[in-house]
């Protein structure tokens, strides 16, 4: 099938190459000419694994390519809009600017007939703004969110589990879930759940989760809050109640916190959303969330700051991680290199390490140091602080290895990814978070 996917960011040029990969011939279009240099090259313009590979197979097939040039959408059977929806730069509320130019763009280049799939994060309600302005064309749009994690971007895109469409009432909606379910052909043949709703519900369906997984983390870090003043274990009380089949143990790792380009603004548009619908009050909760998530940053720097015996003035102390998560390069609200900042803005002498984040944590904070060998980094610290659970740090650094190398003996395992008793052993003095 010719598909178009509007947008080439973390979503887009994911879903382009995804969509190639299973048999599609894909146009992808961005108004960023480098992006789209980059991605004509064959380049993954950001750290995602497996992307690099079904972009080269996709362009060197011929079944994917990419333009600055909207008209070129034009003779796809779908046309995806995979666009950003920041948060307002004055507010909450997100922004939707991308998505309505995206729409505009797009319009003089639809035919009757056209599917116009939006998979951008947007508050309630959008899509039924926007559907006039479409129909006029004699096109159908239709709600199709996207549930991709990043490090799994790929996968997730290939076999999600679930796929959910909201279309219109009557037989143009009926059309449009019946395209889009070839459109995803593997995923469906293999049982993948594929729900048609209603617009509105697949609006929602996508903030609804992010929400609950929102709530799940800080409601763990609440927990893990109540455990820091009766020496309780946070880790030891997650994997108890996660046993339970009904809670279930992801997403109920504390630490510093979630962060991301989704997963904060989502929540706060949502608030912002409820409120301009009169009910502010149902998710008004998600303040707390989004209180309870902040506050875990500055218990990670008090920690710090207390290991130190009051004060980090000049010590040496240095962060490993500046991604928001591991197997990712997106710094966007990174609670890691929030902790290195302040960390830094107290006096610190900061040395920030990440296998993949250097390039996209330096060029929004300067002011750090970074270096990108690990071990050279761990060079004379008085503390080190794990603030991005990577692999290279959870499981490939033995205590004793970082003890030939550092100043000090003190370690704040901000991801609580650490064995505890290990380091102990070693000879450190080892803080968690919410844990004794
Ligand atoms: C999220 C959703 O998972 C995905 O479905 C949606 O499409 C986009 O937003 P992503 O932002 O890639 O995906 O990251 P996710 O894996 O959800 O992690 C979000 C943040 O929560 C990270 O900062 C992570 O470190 C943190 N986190 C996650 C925790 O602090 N504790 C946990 O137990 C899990």
């Amino acid at each position: 099938m010719r598909l178009s996917v509007i947008g080439c960011g973390y979503l887009g040029a994911v879903h382009a190459a995804a969509m190639a990969s299973i048999g599609h011939d894909v146009i992808g279009i961005d108004v960023d000419a480098r992006k789209v240099e980059q991605l004509s090259r064959g380049e993954a313009p950001f750290f995602e694994p497996g992307l690099q590979e079904i972009l080269t197979e996709g362009i060197q097939s011929g079944r994917l390519r990419f333009t600055t040039d909207m008209a070129e959408a034009s003779g796809a059977t779908v046309h995806f809009v995979g666009v950003g929806t920041p948060q307002q730069k004055d507010g909450y509320a997100a922004d939707l600017t991308y998505v309505n130019a995206a729409i505009d763009g797009l319009l003089p280049y639809l035919n009757p007939g056209d599917l116009v799939a939006g998979k951008s994060t947007v508050p309630v309600g959008t899509a039924a703004d926007l559907t006039p302005r479409v129909e006029a064309t004699g096109a159908t749009l239709v709600w199709n969110p996207e549930f991709l994690r990043e490090g799994w971007a790929v996968q997730d895109t290939i076999d999600p589990d679930r796929l959910v469409v909201g279309v219109p009432a009557g037989e143009a909606g009926e059309r449009a879930a019946a395209t889009l379910r070839e459109v995803y052909h593997p995923a469906v043949a293999k049982g993948t759940p594929f729900i048609v709703t209603d617009l509105a519900t697949a609006e929602l369906v996508k903030v609804a989760a992010n929400a609950f997984l929102a709530t799940k983390i800080s409601f763990i870090n609440a927990m893990a809050e109540i455990a820091e003043v009766t020496g309780a274990d946070v880790t030891q009380l997650a994997d108890a109640i996660g046993h339970d089949a009904r809670i279930g143990r992801r997403f109920l790792g504390a630490g510093i916190g979630f962060g991301g380009g989704c997963l904060p603004k989502d929540i706060r548009a949502f608030s912002a959303r409820a409120e301009e619908l009169g009910r502010g009050e149902s998710v008004a909760f998600l303040r707390e969330i989004d209180a309870i998530n902040l506050r875990r940053r500055d218990r990670a720097v008090d920690l710090t700051v207390a290991a130190l015996d009051g004060t980090v003035f000049e010590k040496k102390i240095t962060v490993l991680g500046a991604a928001f998560k591991p197997h990712s390069d997106d710094i966007r609200d990174s609670p890691a290199l929030d902790v290195a900042v302040r960390l830094r803005g107290l006096g610190a002498n900061v040395t920030v390490t990440d296998p993949a984040a250097i390039e996209n944590a330096r060029s929004r904070h300067p002011q750090l140091t970074y270096v990108e060998d690990r071990d050279e980094a761990l060079r004379d610290a008085d503390a080190v602080i794990v603030v991005t659970e990577w692999d290279e740090y959870r499981r490939q650094m033995p205590p004793e290895h970082v003890s030939a190398l550092t100043a000090g003996r003190i370690i704040i395992d901000g991801r609580n990814c650490l064995d505890a008793a290990a380091w102990r052993a070693a000879g450190w003095t080892y803080y968690g978070m919410g844990r004794p």
